[in-house]
């Protein structure tokens, strides 16, 4: 393995690719040579990154994730359109903050589809022979540090991050016989959309507490798609079925 950190050539489909930490994802493998697939519901997202991606053969596809039986199809579609697929990494996601006592169906529906259950269609779509290159590849699903700890209002969040890493674990024995690995990685709290959403809810005391509990501090987009973009490439051959925790310390005490 002369270049265990290259990814040259290599079609990688990302999704929540318009923004956060799936955008930041799609510029960092771009730059280490991979062709992009942007998967997002944001239009105009996809379009502003499509022009600000270095390198060349990248596309995009807006799908709503939500839509779980059109996944597997899509991307069939998608490895006959434009070749087959090295990778996937899943990045969209919802954050859900809510009292467990009100957490009807209808209230975590979106983010079990989306969280969740956009993951295993995902990789269900991606284990397809039509889809994935013939020596195998490898899949990335954004999970959370929520999967690891508990959140006071975090019950739905948590549990579909969670659900995640069990995902990963057997898949990744099922599929490591056609050389696709399958891992997590479980992010503390990152600058994002996502994240400033969340956080207009707190005051100044409550921000202040998040951030101390970042031994490193906040994290920015580009710290976890470094730690996707690792287990992307070669250098994590022999990693699978496992969580590589991105969180500036949160987890550690
Ligand atoms: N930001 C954090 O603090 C943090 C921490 C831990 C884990 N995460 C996880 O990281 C991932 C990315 O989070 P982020 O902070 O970059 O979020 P973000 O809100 O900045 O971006 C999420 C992207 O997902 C897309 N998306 C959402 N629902 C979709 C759907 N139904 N179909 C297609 N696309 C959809 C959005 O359009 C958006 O582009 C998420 O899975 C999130 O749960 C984030």
């Amino acid at each position: 393995m002369s270049q265990p950190f290259d990814l040259a050539g290599r079609r990688i489909l990302v999704t929540g690719a318009a923004a956060g930490i799936g955008r930041a994802t799609c510029q960092r493998v771009a730059s280490m040579g991979a062709h992009v697939l942007a998967v997002d519901r944001d239009e105009a997202g996809l379009a502003a990154l499509l022009g600000q991606l270095p390198g060349t053969g990248h596309a995009s596809r807006m799908m709503d994730l939500r839509e779980l039986e059109e996944i597997p199809a899509a991307m069939i579609a998608c490895a006959e359109e434009g070749g087959r697929l090295a990778g996937v990494v899943h990045a969209a996601g919802i954050s859900s903050v809510a009292p467990t006592r009100l957490l009807a169906p209808r209230h975590y529906r979106d983010v079990l589809a989306i969280n969740t259950e956009a993951a295993l269609a995902l990789v269900r779509g991606f284990q397809n022979r039509k889809v994935c290159e013939e020596s195998g590849g490898s899949v990335v699903l954004i999970a959370s540090v929520m999967a690891l700890v508990g959140s006071v209002g975090g019950t739905a969040y948590s549990m579909s991050k969670a659900a995640l890493m069990g995902l990963a674990r057997s898949a990744a024995l099922e599929y490591a016989p056609r050389g696709i690995r399958i891992n997590c990685v479980a992010p503390g709290f990152v600058k994002t959309q996502m994240y400033e959403k969340v956080a207009a809810s707190w005051d100044a005391v409550q921000r202040e507490q998040i951030e101390r509990a970042h031994p490193l501090g906040l994290g920015d987009p580009d710290d976890v798609a470094n730690s996707v973009a690792f287990l992307l490439a070669d250098a994590s051959r022999w990693i699978t079925g496992s969580t590589l925790v991105c969180d500036g310390g949160y987890t550690a005490s």
